[in-house]
């Protein structure tokens, strides 16, 4: 028979992303409701080799909803990839009497947790925090609307300028793999055009589209950019368009992790509450190696395995809408 679950511990993994206090704070608070010891496990998987544990209740995270970053810190641990770091994590549990984990992160974060859970049969369950929205089985992680939010905050004040010197300006966005970022605030901006790691031959369509907006006479020229494209740096983007168009001033920003900051929304702060309890609740149904996520606003556990491996496509919709919207 499987052991009751007495006590968790909570940690934050991987880029951090606004809501993961939140989420601290439900599934703390949520572990005092249900007479559960609840441990902080500082500095992600990191903290967890080296013993930074503390154990916290239902005040300890008094005003935290509403931080940008993560209290318990966080960490990309380079030993927890190796057996012997992960050997060390879990003398360290056992120590702490530590029957369950909840694991706050992205994918990187989540395939931790997933190997861990199957070498020491350990109740685990993840919760997606990422401003990339790349994780399957969740429409949103903790953290996206923010950013994205940021990133339309800063692309309006772009325009400004851009506007006031008729000048192209190609924006930055992050989204290592995924172009989420990057057409959710084109759209949403009003951009000229959106490069993404999921298109094939996103030049072609960005001349394509610079070709349309000259025809038009189109005196806003703004191209959002997503890191993760396939065809180079932003800054060789801009040579590129600059060669073929020298009469175009272009000017290049880079937002950087200035969208991972700040106070998360509104979205961001609901979906870590109802994440945070949806993890106390699944891991005493007996539930592991899963992640929980909100589908259709419906609280989902999807697998490890999936969460992690299942490609989500892009909106192609948001995409065609884009086009018609930027003409
Ligand atoms: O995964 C979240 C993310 O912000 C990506 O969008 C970005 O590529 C990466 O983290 C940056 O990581 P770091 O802060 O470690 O440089």
């Amino acid at each position: 028979m499987k052991k009751q679950i007495q006590s968790i511990g909570v940690l934050t993994s991987g880029g951090d992303a606004p809501g993961m206090n939140a989420a601290i704070r439900a599934v703390v608070r949520a572990g005092a409701y249900y007479n559960l010891k609840v441990f902080g496990i500082y500095e992600g998987y990191q903290g967890l080799i080296e013993n930074n544990i503390k154990e916290l209740d239902a005040r300890s995270v008094k005003n935290i909803l509403n931080r940008g970053g993560t209290v318990l810190k966080s960490s990309r641990s380079e030993e927890f990839r190796t057996e012997a770091g992960r050997k060390k994590a879990h003398q360290n549990l056992q120590k702490h009497n530590i029957d369950a984990l909840v694991i706050i992160g992205g994918d990187g974060s989540l395939t931790g947790g997933h190997i861990f859970s199957q070498e020491f049969d350990l109740p685990i369950i993840g919760i997606p925090g990422t401003i990339d929205n790349d994780l399957y089985g969740t429409d949103y992680t903790l953290g996206f609307d923010t950013a994205t939010n940021v990133v339309i905050d800063c692309i309006d004040k772009i325009r400004d300028t851009a506007e006031s010197h008729n000048r192209l300006f190609f924006v930055e966005v992050m989204g290592r793999d995924s172009g989420f970022i990057a057409l959710r605030s084109a759209l949403a901006s009003g951009a000229l055009d959106v490069v993404l790691p999921e298109e094939d031959s996103p030049m072609q369509d960005l001349f394509n589209e610079l070709d349309k907006g000259e025809a038009n006479q189109k005196t806003n020229k703004l191209v959002v950019v997503a890191e993760g494209n396939k065809m180079g740096d932003t800054f060789w983007i801009a040579d590129q368009v600059r060669d073929k168009y020298p009469h175009l001033e272009s000017k290049v920003t880079i937002l950087g992790h200035l969208q991972r900051g700040g106070s998360p929304s509104c979205l961001d702060r609901v979906l870590a509450s109802q994440l945070g309890v949806a993890a106390i609740e699944g891991l005493l149904e007996g539930k592991s190696k899963v992640m929980a996520g909100l589908i259709d606003n419906k609280i989902v556990f999807t697998s490890f395995e999936e969460a992690i491996n299942k490609k989500i496509p892009l909106n192609k919709e948001l995409l065609r809408i884009s086009k018609i919207l930027s003409i």
